[in-house]
């Protein structure tokens, strides 16, 4: 039987993947055919906003934060989601991005119940780093401030559903980093709600394994330990990478 370092070489080989140029921003650089925009900007020191992006999980492309403008596409496209292409034209900063990702947070803050004045994760949250970096001041929508529950079964930890984004990189971690896949969303557009297991309480959860990963990258104060303050929580991330390598090394 071929080992699979040698089995990965072989079809590398048959497939190669090809570099193209493209502009970001009006600057030429390369990429891998199989490389994101978010990723080749970053690369070249480019800043683009994200949401339910983070490194070392798959890609979701739920939050429309990331959007772009490209050359001869219609539509903004979310920058995490899409490949580069040879020749592709991409604007990270333009006019139209600017206003329409202002109005896809503003959406967000409409959405639930994200008053930071009165949340325990002010001063803590990416929601709100985000509105203050994209000069959010107020929002031109009308609030919708569904009543949503709070989960506090499980003995460690909570989750607040009125805070929650549903970015589903708890729903990612656990199930790409721990295995567990305790997390799942239920239902369809504004009902869309995150659970554990067939929506049972997170405390009776059969699958969960206490790990508190899903905590760890929650964006808002949506998922919390249970006695602390979100200030007070350590969030580790810089080690997802790894563990999704490790992880993937280990499937095989
Ligand atoms: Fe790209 Fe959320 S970061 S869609």
């Amino acid at each position: 039987m071929t080992p699979p370092s040698e089995e990965k070489r072989i079809r590398s080989d048959l497939n190669p993947v090809r570099v193209v140029l493209l502009k970001i921003d009006g600057g030429v650089v390369t990429a891998r055919e199989d490389e994101t925009i978010l990723h080749v900007a970053r690369q070249n020191g480019i800043k683009i906003p994200t949401l339910c992006h983070l490194d070392g999980l798959s890609e979701r492309g739920s939050c429309r934060i990331c959007i772009v403008e490209i050359t001869g596409v219609p539509r903004l496209l979310p920058a995490c989601v899409t490949l580069v292409r040879q020749d592709m034209e991409v604007f990270t900063n333009s006019e139209r991005v600017l206003k329409y990702r202002k109005k896809i947070l503003e959406l967000l803050f409409t959405e639930r119940n994200h008053v930071c004045s009165v949340c325990v994760s002010n001063g803590h949250c990416e929601l709100q780093a985000l509105a203050l970096e994209l000069g959010m001041t107020h929002v031109g929508y009308d609030y919708i401030y569904p009543k949503h529950s709070v989960d506090a079964s499980h003995e460690r930890f909570s989750i607040d559903h009125n805070r929650c984004v549903l970015c589903q990189r708890c729903v990612r971690v656990c199930d790409e980093i721990e295995g567990a896949h305790t997390w799942d969303v239920m239902g369809r557009g504004i009902s869309s709600r995150v659970i554990t297991d067939l929506d049972e309480p997170w405390g009776s959860s059969e699958t969960c394994t206490g790990c508190g990963k899903c905590v760890q990258v929650c964006p808002t104060g949506a998922l919390s330990e249970k006695g602390k303050s979100v200030a007070e929580m350590t969030k580790r991330r810089q080690f997802l990478p790894y563990l999704q390598i490790m992880r993937r090394e280990e499937l095989r």
